[in-house]
């Protein structure tokens, strides 16, 4: 792997070696040192031309226990201000001798368009409404850890699917690895067509929610909006929102999930945030290690046996 830029650049065996060694990364997470050699040497640089909080705190944590040295790049403070390109600037960067190059922008297309600018490998934090693979590939580890398998689960995607990479990248790998996806959300924020998507459509969240094993909310992307989609908040709560009563509604042994950050009270309700069957916190935690494991797939010298850099702590 030599760059990870969108789920469909690998097939489901790929995918499901990322999530083995994710599990092995997660092991070195339990220990009193948290931090392995591995790409010891290696410069990785986080340049996030949108904001974020945890993915950029989760591939800077990640990066460190890698032992690879981290650079954050912020756009806000960069010469981008200045009017510098965005080529110019990924130029820039790559002169000073980089090897990772993690990249967030609010166009779809802009980590495959940097690829023919740089050395470095790309790996994409999220690019507009196109992908978020390492989103992806955290939630499908969280369904495993959680239920097993991905294989012949049935997942639903909640609400606003048209904005959201996260909604892109996960019915990729949640049905590369075996699953069903139904999507349900308001007429506005459903994507016009549906052509090549392998999903079914609900026609309404409470004609679904019984009988689902992984019950998945989107946030509601307003940011991306120009124009009003939705009458209120009160009004998407009503009707796509996971109230106290549709929790009942969902199986006992369903997972709830959120990729965050989420807006309380409106997708999801504040005390079903904390029922035992919500995985929000999970998935950042899990975050980390699918993020390790990725960083090395990509950086690495690639073989489970060296996680450790021949080092053991
Ligand atoms: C997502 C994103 O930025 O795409 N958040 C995240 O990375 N955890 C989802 C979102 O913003 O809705």
């Amino acid at each position: 792997m030599r760059h990870f830029v969108d789920i469909a650049d690998h097939d489901a065996s790929e995918l499901t070696s990322v999530l083995d060694l994710a599990e092995q990364f997660s092991n070195v997470l339990e220990r009193d040192v948290p931090k392995v050699p591995a790409l010891r040497g290696q410069t990785i640089v986080l340049a996030f031309f949108e904001d974020s909080t945890r993915t950029r705190t989760s591939f800077d944590l990640a990066a460190r226990r890698l032992s690879a040295d981290v650079i954050n790049f912020s756009a806000g403070s960069s010469s981008l201000k200045k009017g510098e390109s965005l080529r110019d600037t990924i130029e820039t960067i790559s002169a000073m001798g980089i090897d990772g190059l993690v990249v967030r922008h609010a166009s779809s297309g802009a980590a495959t368009q940097i690829r023919q600018w740089t050395d470095a490998s790309i790996i994409n934090a999220g690019d507009g409404w196109h992908q978020h693979p390492t989103q992806a590939m955290l939630d499908a580890f969280t369904i495993r850890r959680r239920l097993g398998s991905l294989e012949g689960k049935h997942i639903l995607l909640c609400g606003d699917v048209q904005h959201s990479r996260v909604a892109r990248s996960d019915v990729q790998a949640f049905t590369a690895l075996g699953a069903s996806v139904t999507i349900v959300g308001p007429r506005t924020l459903l994507p016009p067509t549906l052509e090549g998507w392998p999903v079914e459509v609900a026609t309404s969240l409470d004609e679904v929610i019984g009988e689902v094993d992984v019950a998945y909310f989107l946030r509601i992307q307003k940011e991306r909006m120009t124009e009003a989609l939705l009458p209120s908040d009160r009004e998407y709560r009503r009707e796509f929102g996971l109230t106290v009563d549709r929790a009942h509604k969902l199986p006992a042994g369903a997972v709830i999930m959120h990729p965050g950050p989420m807006n309380r009270g409106v997708e999801i309700d504040p005390e079903v945030a904390d029922d035992p069957r919500c995985a929000v916190l999970e998935q950042v935690a899990n975050g980390v290690a699918v993020r390790m494991a990725i960083l090395y797939r990509v950086l690495g010298p690639g073989q489970f046996d060296e996680i450790d850099g021949g080092a053991r702590s």
